[in-house]
């Protein structure tokens, strides 16, 4: 099952962009579904179309579907997160606030993502688009499935034969209660879960799409994603610029016109995948047909669904006392390059190509002490950790 997520900074046009790659995924006779994963549902307005909490028929072989968060996580969560609260509870905290602990980091994150892999199990759909929220949230949906696995591994260790015989006395003692197998139930059939859907979100079959506009804080947030989801291991195969102006016979719009071609020229520079541009349209990009004139625009004759690259550019390791961050760079030698880092952003410069790099939190302020290259590699090595 080919799975596209769709995610960039807040008003982009991430919903557009997705509406638009769902239409001609299905108009090439291949059964899509759209989730949307935002709670401020906007897939109904985009499409023109009440779209519900189950998947609903759009057009022929395109269904929509808008997830209600809470009423999913009662389903899948509720025995867990009644424990959790009771076990808060036990130990003097106000019921209240024990519900509201229970609910674990990224907590909502998590009704998406047990729909893919539902999805993934079955033969209804050959290919999922997520429409995502914006970037911030992305990312923690992205690193959900691991750090719930952190988590459940560190509340939930226990063996369950151990915990048959220990539950009474423990109970009694600790006056802490203990996991019913109702709950270790749900626990390992979740555990399961989210290992799976790890797999299937790391699988070649899966691809994220960045969408931006040529404006300097959303490129910001949109470098920053980039590294990010490099670092975790996903692949970004396609960045959608929207947005941006035709040739235009105006005065302030050509000024306008004028800077959005400066910061396409800095995109150029900040991202090593394929990109593609969307024009501003006149009016509000909705309903079917001006959307089908937004994917015949970005994808032509192509097929929007190829993974356009397979590349994950960019890594960083630890060796030793340092950091080390590589970045695929073919074409280039060492002696072209000069690497400099400045803040949270890492520049490149060989000859007249320049290339900008947001560094992740580990690296910021940190200095680059020698670089090599080889097998097409740009291998950087960063100062000393200091280990205090
Ligand atoms: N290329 C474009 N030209 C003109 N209008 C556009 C274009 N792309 C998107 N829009 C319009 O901009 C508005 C916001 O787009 P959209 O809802 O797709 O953004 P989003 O990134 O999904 O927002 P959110 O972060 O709120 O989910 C919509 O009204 C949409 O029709
Ligand atoms: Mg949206």
């Amino acid at each position: 099952m080919r799975t596209i997520l769709f995610t960039g900074k807040g008003g982009v046009g991430k919903t557009t962009i997705a509406a638009a790659t769902g239409l001609k995924i299905a108009e090439n006779g291949k059964r899509c579904l759209i989730i949307s994963t935002d709670p401020a549902h906007s897939l109904s307005d985009s499409f023109d179309v009440k779209i519900g909490p189950d998947p609903v028929e759009i057009a022929k072989n395109l269904y929509g579907q808008e997830i209600d968060v809470q009423f999913e996580l009662e389903r899948y969560w509720g025995e867990i997160k009644n424990y959790i609260s009771a076990l808060f509870r036990s130990q003097g905290v106000d019921d209240i606030i024990a519900e509201e602990l229970a609910i674990l980091p990224g907590f909502d994150e998590l009704a998406s993502l047990l729909y893919l892999h539902k999805y993934s199990g079955e033969d209804e759909f050959d290919t999922i688009i997520l429409d995502c929220a914006p970037t911030g949230e992305t990312l923690r949906l992205l690193s959900f499935p691991e750090m719930a696995r952190w988590y459940m591994e560190r509340f939930f260790g226990l063996e369950r034969k151990i915990l048959k015989i220990v539950r009474p006395v423990a109970e009694s003692i600790a006056r802490v209660p203990m996991p019913t197998d109702e709950v270790m139930d749900s626990i390992e059939s979740l555990y399961t879960k989210l290992s799976e859907i790890k797999t299937l979100l790391e699988s070649e079959e899966t691809t994220i799409r960045l969408v931006c506009t040529p404006e300097k804080m959303v490129i910001k947030e949109t470098q920053r994603a980039y590294t990010y989801l490099n670092l975790f291991g996903y692949n970004v195969d396609l960045l959608v610029v929207n947005r941006v102006f035709p040739e235009l016979d105006n005065d302030f719009l050509g000024k306008w016109k004028e800077i959005q071609q400066r910061y396409i020229g800095i995109i150029e520079e900040s991202f090593s995948i394929p990109m593609k541009t969307v024009r501003f349209y006149s009016r509000e990009v909705v309903g079917i047909p001006l959307l089908t004139n937004l994917a015949e625009e970005l994808y032509g004759d192509e097929d929007p669904e190829k993974v356009y690259t397979s590349e994950k550019p960019i890594r960083i390791y630890r060796e030793g006392k340092h950091h080390i961050l590589s970045i695929r760079l073919p074409f280039i030698s060492r002696e072209e390059v000069d690497v400099m880092a400045r803040g949270e952003e890492l520049i490149i410069t060989t000859g007249n190509w320049k290339r900008i790099l947001y560094l992740p939190h580990v690296l910021w302020g940190k200095e680059p002490v020698k670089a090599r290259y080889r097998d097409e590699t740009l291998e950087i090595k960063f100062e000393e950790i200091r280990e205090d």
